[in-house]
């Protein structure tokens, strides 16, 4: 059974973070959810089986102020505080350190990084001064990647990202572990959705492939797993979904 009756997904217009909270509505838990896409945002809301059951602030993750939006917007569209955080905003960079493109550096380091370190303190700060009964178990996910698990040669710049975003998660895990506030990495191989094309990866490389190691995931592979974690019993903490497509290599 679900834990959370309102969750905030941010970065949910398209692919895992869309999938997460179709998922969770389906399942009857109030989400809201932020991207940049007004138009893909709309679509999201009114693909929910209930009218109202998703709402969607048009917002970019690297303002400060993000989390706290969020959080406001469920507050006044459910009445309810949020009780989970899922951090799915990112983006890609094809290439390697001496070819990805630098001028993108400073993006892809603020949107995977220090956003999501602004996003993770405001959903950790919120999250902790709003519980606090002992029973009542709260949980912020964060979709990593296997890349920042597996050094990889093909898409270090990105990786690094990773990497890094990894080691904050779990030392935020340790931190907040005795308040009863479950932090989860999720890291997905290859999962088909914006992903590729809007980072501007080579997509007949990538289809090759899928033909060669795929098929690859779906978001809603991702968003199941995402479902079991919040799904256990409080004294449970599946804290580290590494999931790939079967055929794939590293
Ligand atoms: N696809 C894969 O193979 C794969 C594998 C492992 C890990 N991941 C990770 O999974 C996460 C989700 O990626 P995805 O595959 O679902 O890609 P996606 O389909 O491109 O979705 C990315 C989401 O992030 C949002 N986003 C990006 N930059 C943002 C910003 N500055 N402010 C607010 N929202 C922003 C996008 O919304 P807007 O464009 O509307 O702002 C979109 O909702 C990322 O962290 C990615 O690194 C992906």
């Amino acid at each position: 059974m679900l834990n959370h009756r309102t969750v905030v997904v941010s970065g949910g217009t398209s692919g895992i973070g869309r999938a997460v909270a179709l998922d969770l509505a389906q399942a009857g838990v109030h989400v809201a959810i932020s991207g940049r896409d007004k138009s893909r945002l709309e679509e999201v809301c009114s693909a929910a089986p209930h009218p109202g059951d998703i709402i969607g602030l048009a917002a970019d993750a690297r303002e400060p102020t993000h989390v706290e939006q969020l959080w406001q917007a469920s507050e006044r569209a459910f009445g309810s505080l949020p009780s989970a955080f899922v951090l799915c905003a990112g983006r890609g960079l094809p290439g390697s350190l001496l070819t990805s493109d630098h001028q993108q550096w400073d993006e892809l380091l603020t949107v995977n990084l220090l956003a999501a370190m602004q996003q993770l303190r405001a959903a950790a700060t919120a999250l902790r001064n709003q519980g606090g009964d002992g029973e009542t178990v709260r949980d912020i996910v964060v979709i990593g990647s296997t890349v920042g698990r597996v050094l990889s040669a093909g898409n270090p710049v990105y990786g690094a990202t990773k990497f890094a975003l990894h080691s904050l998660v779990e030392s935020l895990r340790q931190e907040l572990a005795s308040q009863l506030i479950r932090v989860t990495l999720v890291e997905p191989g290859f999962v088909r959705s914006g992903f590729q094309e809007s980072a501007g990866y080579d997509m007949q490389a990538f289809n090759q492939l899928e033909r060669d190691q795929g098929p690859f995931l779906s978001a809603s592979d991702v968003a199941r797993c995402i479902r079991f974690v919040l799904e256990q019993p409080p004294h449970v903490h599946v804290d580290d979904i590494r999931l790939r497509p079967t055929r794939q290599k590293v």
